[in-house]
């Protein structure tokens, strides 16, 4: 199963990611993706509100890395290497592939 970690920074300008299986394609013109953040995630609001985030798409050698970001903390940075992108956002240094991206809507279904 491919894994994603999906970051952003938070209002204090901390790195902030989850571990995320519901990305997915919505459209190509234009360009839009989707992803879905459970509302009893710490990382909720951050991401509700975030005007940048990331896709970071991991490599089969990155099993940790995804562990690390289903994790619930504040230190899954600890041990990642990242440069920031778009909006300061944090985009990991190794990845499979990689989406920068500008939130264009945010929905309401059910618990996330
Ligand atoms: C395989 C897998 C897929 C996951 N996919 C999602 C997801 O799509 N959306 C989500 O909100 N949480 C998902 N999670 C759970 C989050 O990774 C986890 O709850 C998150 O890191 C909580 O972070 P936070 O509370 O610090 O924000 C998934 C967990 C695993 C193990």
């Amino acid at each position: 199963m491919r894994a994603y970690v999906i970051t952003t920074t938070d209002a204090e300008g901390y790195p902030v990611g989850v571990t995320a299986s519901s990305f997915n394609s919505v459209s190509l013109e234009p360009t839009l993706v989707l992803w879905s953040i459970d509302k009893g995630a710490n990382s909720h609001e951050t991401f509700e509100n975030a005007e940048y985030f990331a896709v970071n798409v991991l490599a089969s050698d990155q099993v940790s890395t995804s562990n690390n970001f289903t994790s619930r903390g504040q230190y899954k940075f600890a041990n990642a290497q990242y440069s920031p992108g778009l909006g300061n956002t944090p985009i990991f240094d190794h990845y499979a592939a990689q989406f920068e991206c500008k939130t264009w809507a945010v929905y309401e279904g059910g618990d996330h």
